[in-house]
């Protein structure tokens, strides 16, 4: 018999609210189309920002928003998306569709989405095609109050006041679309270019974001973290704020075969056996960081994670627009427990990404909006945040046997705020119905206060701009309660669970 036991007496940190986090990239439909159709636009918006999206992003309680990209992160030019919009200079989005970028969205753009949506932002800088003059310039744009020819620049374009820069990376993937480099050179390169990443504002100093990992790459982690510590181990406290760490779902290797909608169950367990090896992969990257930052001042920000499928069928490729079925809210229901378990070094993570890109909240077609099966799980989900994580443990759970892979059948995490228990749940098996007993360390009447689920249904469901509610969080009723600390879950086939008690 399964067993999931809860000692609510034993909390093990908080869970950053940011672990809930969004990325939104000048790639496809996620700006242009997606949360940005510009003022004069028929659809709804306030200041270009589309009304229905914002309201909907708004009810998952996004905390902080990682923005231009992305592989376009380090071929952006902050100055050319400032200024008055008739006058930006375009420029072509080599990595994404090889398509024209007017620059409409800028830096104001993204601080008003960020201000509209109420999130922390997240800016990453050009290291691979930029200069550090460009870097220290923009952080001086955005950040400094007094007289300065950024400053200056930036009250003549419109903004009076500085803004709050939460998360600045500096660069994005080096070893890759971000200028092909090694661990030792990029290390190199960030110690120079984060240097003159200015804190302007001592109350509020920006968090530096250094480039990490692709996948399970691991001398990467190694030599970067060897490199910036050489010579100085004090500098790196203060000058290193996170490590990124970047994992996509593709479980039929990197170039994607079959759409999001199309998979028989062996390929199911195939996505699942990927999604939970991001266990293994905070778990061995953690040890490594372990070694330089044994206090953990130096966060995991795991800033694009998320399934990456083919196309939709008719769809520019370059464009990354995928359905999104039962299936990825499984792999977000996962991976989010994983963090959430993990909390005592992830402290940021960003889903890719926000809108028609990936693994979206959010689908947009014209005016039409969807949120997809994963937004609802994010819903569920934002009782976690900023929650402290409870220990807990399951047992007798089933292994789901997938080629020579294992992957458990059943993953939880369990956390505490303001006197609610929250308790997540995924039953990763396509076929099984799972019971599970609940038991709580004290002795205490619990009652259920409220309980949700997404799936219950055939994991190949998805939502259409036709039909926006076949997959919605429903009630939960499979929840019985055995005594004062003791609960029994019958928990469906590929689904996500919430249950609260007080
Ligand atoms: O999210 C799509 C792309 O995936 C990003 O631009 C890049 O950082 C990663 O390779």
């Amino acid at each position: 018999m399964a067993k999931l036991v809860i000692n609510e007496t034993k909390k093990m940190g908080e869970i950053a609210p940011e672990i809930y986090g969004h990325f939104s990239e000048h790639l496809g439909r996620c700006i242009y189309e997606g949360l940005y159709v510009g003022e004069d636009s028929d659809i709804p918006n306030v200041k270009g920002m589309r009304k229905d999206v914002v309201e909907a992003l708004k009810e998952i309680k996004v905390p902080v928003l990682r923005w231009p990209g992305g592989c376009f992160a380090d071929e952006y030019h902050w100055k050319d998306g400032i200024g008055d919009k008739k006058g930006r200079k375009k420029m072509v989005n080599t990595h994404w569709g090889g398509v024209t970028e007017d620059n409409s969205f800028g830096t104001h753009e993204f601080m008003e989405l960020c201000e509209q949506l109420g999130c922390k932002t997240y800016v990453n800088g050009n290291l691979g095609s930029g200069t550090v003059q460009e870097m220290s310039e923009w952080v001086e744009y955005m950040t400094f109050d007094g007289e300065s020819p950024m400053s200056n620049l930036r009250k003549a374009n419109g903004s009076e006041k500085a803004w709050k820069v939460d998360f600045f990376g500096v660069g994005n993937e080096n070893w890759g679309c971000g200028g092909n480099m090694t661990p030792q050179y990029y290390a190199n390169e960030y110690r120079r270019y984060q240097t003159y990443v200015r804190q302007y504002d001592d109350k509020n100093p920006i968090k530096k974001v250094c480039c990490g990992p692709n996948v399970d790459d691991y001398n990467w982690t190694e030599n970067v973290l060897k490199t910036c510590f050489d010579h100085t181990p004090e500098f790196m406290h203060g000058f290193m704020d996170f490590l990124s760490l970047h994992y996509y779902v593709h479980p039929l290797g990197w170039e994607p075969k079959v759409s999001a909608t199309e998979f028989d169950d062996d390929l199911y367990y195939k996505t699942m056996k990927q999604a939970y090896r991001m266990e293994e992969l905070v778990s061995r990257h953690s040890a490594i960081m372990d070694q330089y930052d044994p206090d953990k001042k130096i966060g995991m920000s795991v800033d694009e994670w998320g399934c990456w499928f083919k196309v939709e069928p008719g769809t520019n490729p370059g464009f990354l627009y995928q359905q999104n079925t039962v299936r990825d809210a499984l792999v977000a229901g996962i991976t989010l427990n994983i963090f959430n378990k993990h909390c005592d070094r992830v402290k940021m993570a960003c889903l890719a990404q926000m809108v028609n890109v990936l693994q979206a909240v959010i689908l947009t077609e014209g005016e039409k909006m969807l949120r997809t099966p994963t937004y609802h799980v994010f819903h569920m989900y934002r009782h976690h945040q900023g929650a402290q994580l409870l220990e807990s443990s399951l047992s007798g759970c089933g292994i789901i046997e997938s080629g020579d892979e294992k992957v458990p059948e059943l993953t939880e995490s369990v956390s505490e705020k303001d006197g609610v228990i929250t308790v997540t749940v995924c039953n990763l098996s396509v076929s099984d119905a799972k019971t599970l007993d609940v038991q709580f360390a004290e002795d205490k009447e619990y009652e259920v206060i409220e309980a949700s689920i997404v799936g219950d249904t055939d994991p190949h469901d998805y939502n259409t701009f036709e039909n926006p509610d076949n997959v919605v969080e429903k009630e939960f009723a499979g929840c019985k309660k055995v005594s004062g600390n003791k609960f029994t879950l019958t928990l469906p086939a590929a689904s996500v669970v919430e249950i609260r008690l007080k």
